[in-house]
């Protein structure tokens, strides 16, 4: 997709983080924007970081609700008529040996990181297919849907999902004739506030994994000794959008452990020494 301007642009999780600067990217290029997120008030800081020439519109929407997507979605076409770029990018994280995650942390975080993405695909695509025109799908992943990642069990089956979920709707449009393309997004550490998910915890999924302090100390250190912004993470995204690139992978880090992961899976033990690449502590 080269064309942005006067484009319309869905993003969800956009009340912080790479939603936020997702956001903030689209509307530099032009495009009109419907903003969700279960944080209303995460939603107006995004939006008065928007020039007040940009069309903008936001919805509160839980992304493990089929309901509300589908309401978000009757939402941005009723508003705007169209929609051209839909970013599936809400996302929550749960931490802790995957022995003592506890059924409320499969629910949350499968709920929220796969049902969302799976339900914004059901509920925009049909529409989006039915226009006949270009445009992207982007399922917000994570380098832990690439790799394995200690004490990141339930985050890290989500995310492979998302990837695998990617994978074949790529093919399933293909095989469609669709002229929609898709990318997955697979960031390793970024300064977000994702290691504080459990603001936006349903109190009837409260139930944690008893164990996670050791990883949430680390994937915070992580976080901030990452050199990749969120805003990075946009423009990064913006770009591999425009070049039709499927997986983008921010953090170099993350492209040496999918080479060490498919050397595991293929039986190929050669070691392999990499130059000038700067790893970052693993993590969301
Ligand atoms: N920050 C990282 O290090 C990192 C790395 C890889 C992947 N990711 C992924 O990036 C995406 C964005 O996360 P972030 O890092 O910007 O975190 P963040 O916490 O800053 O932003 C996530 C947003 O999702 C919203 N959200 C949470 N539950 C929701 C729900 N049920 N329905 C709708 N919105 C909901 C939150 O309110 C928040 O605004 C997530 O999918 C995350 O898994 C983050």
């Amino acid at each position: 997709m080269k064309q942005f301007e006067e484009r319309i642009a869905v993003v969800t999780g956009a009340g912080s983080g790479i939603g936020r600067e997702l956001a903030v990217a689209c509307a530099e290029r032009g495009m009109k924007l419907i903003l969700a997120d279960v944080d209303v008030d995460g939603l107006s800081a995004t939006q008065d970081l928007i020039p007040s020439n940009v069309a903008v519109r936001t919805r509160q929407c839980d992304v493990s609700s089929v309901e509300a997507v589908q309401d978000l979605a009757n939402f941005a076409f009723g508003e705007f008529g169209n929609v051209h770029l839909l970013f599936n990018n809400a996302g929550v994280a749960a931490l802790g040996p995957v022995w003592s995650a506890t059924p409320e942390d499969w629910k949350w975080v499968l709920g929220v990181n796969l049902l969302g993405v799976a339900y914004g695909i059901q509920s925009f695509l049909p529409r989006m297919m039915a226009a006949g025109q270009d445009g992207h799908i982007v399922n917000t992943s994570s380098g832990a849907g690439l790799t394995a990642v200690a004490g990141s069990g339930v985050y890290c089956a989500s995310k492979h999902a998302v990837v695998a979920l990617s994978e074949v709707l790529l093919k399933d449009l293909e095989n469609a004739g669709s002229k929609l393309k898709v990318n997955v997004l697979c960031p390793s550490l970024v300064k977000t506030a994702i290691a504080d998910s459990d603001r936006h915890r349903p109190a009837h999924l409260a139930s944690a994994n008893p164990n996670s302090a050791p990883f949430d100390r680390r994937v915070r250190a992580g976080m901030q000794a990452s050199a990749v912004s969120a805003a990075d993470v946009a423009r990064i995204t913006m770009q591999a959008i425009c070049d039709d690139d499927f997986y983008i992978l921010p953090h170099p880090a993350v492209r040496l452990r999918v080479e060490e992961r498919l050397r595991d899976i293929i039986g190929d033990h050669r070691h392999h020494e990499p130059d000038n690449i700067i790893t970052t502590t693993d993590g969301p």
